[in-house]
């Protein structure tokens, strides 16, 4: 199954990285949102993180520009038809994807492979809406994709070996390293990570100790890159909370309830890096 061409669906922090990686392996990549402002963002941010490896000496400024390149933004789906595999990275919301496999299902050839960079959502439910769930998988790259090693791959129940191997070795391409997980709610990355998050909340909440002393505890004591809510706050509380939903539904079971306060904060619009204030306020 030879993947030239690779469609990525949605321009945020997630898609222009999965751009940027896909590029990186010499493929031809198309960069689709709804609205310009989405795809120019994208491609800001694709620039800005190629310039920073220019910058360090990781690659060369040639390179950058033949990746930068090789990526069309678009805002019409159409050019989409022409991708051997499709990985979706909207909103983690399970009936905007439906909505969105659907159309990708009628647009695409059959032998097209969908793939969703969903964080929690059921493969097997989002294969369906695709009406082809033998060619559709679950492709879950870590934020900031351009850094991060690891690629969760997620098979549907009815997802073909020939798809899973395509998608395996292309995330090997792309100098990551994949690890298949089956299709429980959250995979094992955010099944693991989101109560941490989630209980990092209720500690701030209940005035266990303050957002910096929470973070320092965990950067210091565990090791961790980030703290937790400077994690939430730059993977994005609209995300967690989707996230924490999706476990509290799937497992039943009230130890996923998501914390009142990141409730607090998503109602009130505080959703971390990219609205400028979360736990933390950002410049
Ligand atoms: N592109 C290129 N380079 C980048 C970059 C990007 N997008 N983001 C950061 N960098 C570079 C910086 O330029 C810097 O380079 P130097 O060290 O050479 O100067 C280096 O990476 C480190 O960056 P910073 O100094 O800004 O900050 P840092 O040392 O804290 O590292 C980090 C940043 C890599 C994000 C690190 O904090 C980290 O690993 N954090 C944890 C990230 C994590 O857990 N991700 C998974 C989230 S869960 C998820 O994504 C899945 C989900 O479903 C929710």
């Amino acid at each position: 199954m030879a993947i030239k061409t690779i469609g990525v669906v949605g321009a945020g922090q997630m898609g222009a990285g999965i751009a940027q990686v896909a590029a990186a392996t010499g493929r031809d990549v198309i960069l689709q949102d709804i609205a310009p402002e989405f795809v120019e963002r994208g491609m800001a941010t694709i620039r800005g993180s190629l310039d920073r490896f220019v910058a360090k000496g990781k690659l060369p400024a040639d390179e950058a520009e033949s990746i930068r390149a090789r990526i069309t933004p678009s805002v019409e789906q159409a050019p989409l038809a022409k991708a051997d595999l499709i990985v979706e990275a909207i909103v983690e919301n399970q009936k905007i994807k439906q909505e969105l496999f659907a159309e990708l299902g009628q647009l695409c050839p059959p032998g097209t492979i969908l793939a969703s960079n969903t964080s929690s959502i059921s493969i097997t439910e989002l294969g369906k809406a695709s009406g082809r769930p033998a060619q559709f998988i679950g492709m879950h790259f870590m934020n900031p994709v351009p850094l991060m090693e690891l690629v969760e791959v997620i098979r549907g129940r009815e997802t073909s070996d020939a798809a899973c191997e395509a998608v395996m070795e292309l995330a090997r391409e792309m100098g990551k390293t994949p690890v298949e997980a089956n299709d429980f709610p959250g995979f094992v990355a955010n099944r693991i990570l989101m109560p941490m998050l989630n209980e990092a909340c209720y500690a701030l909440m209940e005035g266990v100790a303050e957002a910096e002393a929470i973070d320092t505890v965990m950067k210091l004591g565990m090791n961790h890159p980030m703290g937790p809510l400077a994690l939430a706050d730059y993977i994005g509380l609209d995300t967690c909370l989707s996230i924490m939903e999706v476990l509290h539904r799937g497992f039943e079971n009230e130890k996923y309830l998501p914390c009142p306060l990141l409730h607090e904060k998503v109602a009130a619009g505080h959703l971390g890096r990219k609205s400028g204030r979360g736990f933390y306020e950002y410049s």
